[in-house]
């Protein structure tokens, strides 16, 4: 086994599934305080109000919600929403620390709301108690030797950047992202040292999936330029002012292969690969779009202006490292009948008869990571963190208090090996945080017995329950696995 000294041992949250504490400490809300929860087959409903007092709900990708006119986003009373009070990291922050601290984590993935640094946008200025709050989270993390690697945005901008100023569609939010990050950089130049700017960029391209909207294309592709020369500002800004400090930026890793042999699938999925993950990867990394960029564009019937500034600011603006997210993989294919579908994060498809898949019907595939691991490190040569990956599943607390999740024992540790492998083999992968080290609210379907912790968290899908922490069997595994450098699985 060849895990580095010095490797990123750690778990990863975000601030709209773990925090709460949706409208306290001065927060604005953002976008996931209007999703209702939903299930594998029922999806999140985001809730508006008519001026006639009446509510509505719509389903949307919560960055381009397009409401009725003259409706407002709205919280519907007596409905629960699952993002209000998440698992009320925002109240037990110390303990779940604590409790990190206690498996031995060297890193802790976590996102900083912008909603609770900048409520009402910059010209609002910055909201002191969100900003003491995270400080107060990072010299906690300090205390146990913790490295905060941070995010600067996880779909939770304020709203009012949604609803009022169309969000990344305006080209104005490039300078309020900026001035928000430049702001959290200085702030915290004393707690964190690895930062990131966008958390699974790519998401804006599988929220149109399949669409056949020329429209929908354009506006999806544009957000996504506003985003990508945001980053590049910020990544350039970081290097300029804090030359011992590294920033990345991260992908979500949809990662297919060829279902067949026919090349026309090998052609298929290439395609695939490049449109969902390389796009945004490519530019972010190098620098500049790649230049199967001009097919997509002509095929998806839409035009992003890349002017001379644009180029010069991507080029000026390349990550340091890549993080990408790893749950499970997916098949191309056109031979599509007789074929049994699946479901997976963002983009379900076309059943592996190979591997098993989770009560979500993700397929669990660990060869995929060490397989993908190589990919990325081929195609990039800068370092790689794995920062999302679990097993999503319902738990039992038993009455003794116990959890017995050999379950999610499997999964990881069948991961972990593949990235051993793969750095046996020459891959430079810094770091491992696995997703929702702690439970917390599921992003796609707004469960919280969709579990991926190593800490329980007593509430069920209504919020019901004493919000008391209890270890599962797999903290002790994990606890293990970091005493030991990755050589007791
Ligand atoms: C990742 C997201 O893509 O998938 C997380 O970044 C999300 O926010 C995770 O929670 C798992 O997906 P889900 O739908 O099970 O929460």
């Amino acid at each position: 086994m060849m895990f580095q000294k010095g490797f990123l041992w750690g778990g990863d949250i975000s601030a709209n599934q773990a925090e709460g504490g949706w409208n306290e400490g001065g927060k604005s809300p953002n976008m996931t305080d209007y999703q209702l929860g939903g299930t594998k087959d029922i999806p999140r409903m985001i809730t508006y109000q008519m001026p006639d007092g009446s509510y509505g709900q719509t389903i949307a990708f919560i960055e381009s919600v397009k409401l009725p006119k003259d409706a407002k986003l709205a919280i519907i009373p007596d409905k629960f929403y699952p993002n209000h009070k998440a698992t009320d990291f925002y109240h037990h922050y110390r303990e779940d620390i604590a409790l990190f601290a206690e498996m031995g984590f060297k890193a802790l993935n976590l996102t900083l709301s912008w909603a609770r640094i900048y409520p009402n946008g910059v010209k609002g200025g910055i909201n002191k108690e969100g900003v003491d709050y995270y400080h107060n989270v990072f010299q906690e993390c300090k205390r146990y030797g913790i490295e905060p690697l941070v995010h600067l945005y996880k779909y939770d901008m304020p709203a009012f950047y949604v609803t009022e100023m169309n969000g990344w569609l305006n080209r104005g939010l490039i300078e309020e992202f900026y001035q928000f990050s430049k702001f959290a950089i200085d702030e915290y130049k004393n707690e964190v040292n690895y930062w990131s700017t966008f958390n699974e960029i790519n998401v804006q391209q599988f929220a149109i999936l399949n669409r056949n909207d020329k429209q929908e294309y354009q506006e999806a592709y544009t957000r996504l330029h506003h985003q990508l020369i945001a980053s590049a500002k910020v990544v350039k800004y970081l290097h300029d002012n804090y030359h011992e400090k590294k920033i990345g930026c991260m992908v979500a890793g949809i990662f297919t292969y060829p279902y067949t042999c026919d090349p026309k699938d090998q052609l298929l999925n290439q395609k695939s690969m490049q449109e969902y993950v390389y796009y945004c990867a490519d530019t972010f990394v190098r620098g500049y779009y790649p230049s199967y960029s001009k097919r997509l564009f002509k095929e998806l019937g839409i035009e992003i202006k890349v002017s001379e500034e644009d180029a010069r600011i991507l080029l000026e603006g390349k990550v340091d490292f890549l993080e990408f997210s790893y749950y499970f993989t997916n098949l191309s294919t056109i031979h599509n009948e007789d074929t049994e579908l699946t479901s997976g994060n963002l983009m379900g498809g076309v059943k592996n008869p190979y591997l098993q898949v989770s009560e979500w019907g993700w397929a669990k595939d660990p060869d995929g990571l060490k397989f993908y691991l190589h990919e990325l490190y081929d195609r990039y040569q800068i370092p790689l963190i794995n920062c999302e990956n679990g097993l999503g599943a319902i738990d039992v607390l038993e009455d003794d208090e116990t959890i017995h999740d050999d379950y999610r024992i499997d999964y990881l540790k069948s991961h972990v090996k593949a990235m051993s492998e793969a750095i046996d083999e020459g891959v430079d992968l810094i770091g491992y945080t696995t997703w929702g080290c702690i439970d917390l609210v599921s992003a796609g379907t707004g469960e919280i017995r969709k579990r991926y912790g190593f800490i329980y968290v007593d509430i069920d899908d209504e919020g019901n329950g004493t919000y008391n922490r209890y270890k599962k069997d797999s903290f002790y595994w994990y606890k293990k696995v970091i005493e030991s450098h990755g050589e007791e699985l």
